[in-house]
């Protein structure tokens, strides 16, 4: 399941730098982890790294592992290999080829003390060093930084002044969300990181997209085409709700949780990244990183701003308590902070068919204007002069008298009600029709085209 997360996910964002340096260089990578140590790390990172490792390792290529972190390397050495040696190996693995895969994995890796600018300078070195002795051509160089956001810009720096490599070899740095907290924060962020890598370089990853069910969204809308292309459309399907339930709280992550807010952590990325999977029109070519972008990039240019009345935000009851511990705040201390989060919102394509249509019909005198829309129909029937008794729809539900005179080419109709100025004015100007409507204040306007 991580590999499919590594994979997935560098080949999603990409395409690009591979093309423009032709096929890939095989030779040596070496993978460094600044934050090898951390929690991701130690959860996801090294375990997938090593399945990485497993599938590559007859292809041609030879590795060597880094875990970067602050302590000295006496120090946190041990912890390293706490983490190594609890890797394992898939089940179609025997005994045998896993406890030697894992050996060589574990001398393939060790822990350098990444803190200073000389650090990551011995660092380069170091690797140039291996290369030579070991007679050996470099493919490239992976750094993954498991770090908080804060410290990217600093790494990225670091990582341009000493650890970029001359020549043919690539470089790549994977860089987690959250990307700053605020537009004006991640515009600063990718200004800041543009100074030091090229665009091809930085591969900015969310990780929800290398779950399983994430990851096949797309797939299986391919593979099943033939079936779902006439039923995934606007006839069928009313509406989709993405859920993303919690089972965990966020005890231990509150300096983090408590800045950010649920909305933040996932609705922002993962679960709109899985909206966009799901209502994207499916590229021709999945493999292609440029026309999903596109793809996606449509679907956002459709959606529609959300106002305040299509959000729900929560937060879970414990929460408070959570926070004044971790926080070491006293029981005053309140925190508004979201644990939960629900929005519900339309696209431009579905708004536009809420466009209603207008069917006219005139006889001498008397006519009858049927309006038809997705969600209901409805018909008004007059004679011009004559005041007729009608229901408004809509917001202003109330019986009023109507009626409709010609003013030269206009057809004027004036609503006699609780409400004042309440009327309408139709015209026809070419191919259209002009309908301005007035209640109080507050005047509409549209325009029909001439459709028959
Ligand atoms: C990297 O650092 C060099 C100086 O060593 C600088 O000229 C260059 O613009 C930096 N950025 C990139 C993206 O290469
Ligand atoms: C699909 O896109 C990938 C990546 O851009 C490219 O290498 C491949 O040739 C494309 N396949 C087709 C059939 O166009
Ligand atoms: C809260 O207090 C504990 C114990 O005094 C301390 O270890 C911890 O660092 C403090 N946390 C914060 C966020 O100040
Ligand atoms: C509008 O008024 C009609 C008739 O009084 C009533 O049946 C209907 O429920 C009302 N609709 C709304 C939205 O209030």
């Amino acid at each position: 399941m991580i590999v499919l997360l590594l994979l997935v996910t560098l080949c999603a964002h990409g395409g690009k730098g591979e093309e423009s340096a032709g096929a890939p260089r095989s030779g040596h990578v070496s993978v460094v982890i600044v934050g090898g140590t951390g929690d991701l790390a130690k959860k996801y990172l090294w375990q997938g790294f090593f399945e990485l490792y497993v599938h590559q390792v007859g292809s041609g290529n030879t590795f060597s592992f880094y875990g970067g972190g602050l302590s000295p390397a006496d120090a946190a050495t041990p912890a390293l290999f706490e983490i190594l040696k609890a890797v394992s190996c898939s089940k179609d693995a025997s005994e045998e080829r896993c406890a030697l895969l894992k050996e060589q994995f574990l001398r393939l890796a060790r822990y350098r003390q990444l803190k200073t600018l000389e650090d990551y300078q011995a660092l380069a070195e170091h690797i140039g060093r291996e290369l030579q002795q070991e007679g050996i051509t470099e493919a490239g160089r992976l750094f993954y930084l498991s770090l908080p956001a804060f410290a990217y810009v600093d790494v990225a720096d670091k990582i341009n002044r000493s650890c970029r490599p001359t020549g043919g070899p690539w470089l790549r740095v994977v860089l987690e969300k959250p990307f700053g907290h605020d537009i004006r924060s991640a515009e600063v962020l990718a200004t800041q990181l543009e100074g030091s890598l090229k665009d091809e370089e930085m591969y900015r990853i969310d990780h929800y997209l290398g779950k399983q069910v994430v990851a096949k969204i797309l797939p299986f809308r391919v593979e099943n085409k033939k079936f779902l292309d006439p039923i995934w459309n606007k006839h069928h399907i009313e509406r989709v709700e993405i859920v993303m339930k919690e089972t965990l709280d966020v005890k231990g992550r509150i300096s983090f949780y408590d800045q950010y807010g649920v909305i933040r952590d996932v609705l922002q990325n993962h679960l709109t990244e899985v909206m966009t999977l799901l209502m994207m029109r499916l590229p021709t070519n999945l493999s292609s990183s440029e026309e999903i972008l596109q793809r996606k990039l449509q679907i956002f240019s459709s959606m529609l701003p959300l106002r305040k009345n299509q959000a729900v935000v929560g937060q879970y009851q414990a929460y408070q308590t959570t926070v004044q511990q971790e926080t070491n705040k006293t029981k005053d201390h309140v925190s508004r902070t979201p644990t939960y989060a629900g929005i519900d919102f339309a696209t431009r394509k579905i708004a536009s068919m809420l466009k209603p249509q207008k069917v006219i019909k005139q006889d001498g005198d008397c006519f009858t204007i049927k309006t038809f829309t997705t969600f209901k129909n409805y018909e008004s029937l007059f004679k011009i002069g004559e005041e007729v008794k009608e229901v408004t729809k809509g917001m202003d539900n109330r019986t009023c008298h109507t009626v409709v005179n010609w003013e030269d080419d206009k057809l004027v109709c004036v609503q006699k009600g609780e409400k004042k100025n309440r009327g309408w004015t139709h015209w026809i100007h070419g191919d259209e029709l002009h309908l301005e409507l007035t209640c109080e204040d507050q005047v509409c306007k549209q325009i029909y085209k001439r459709t028959l």
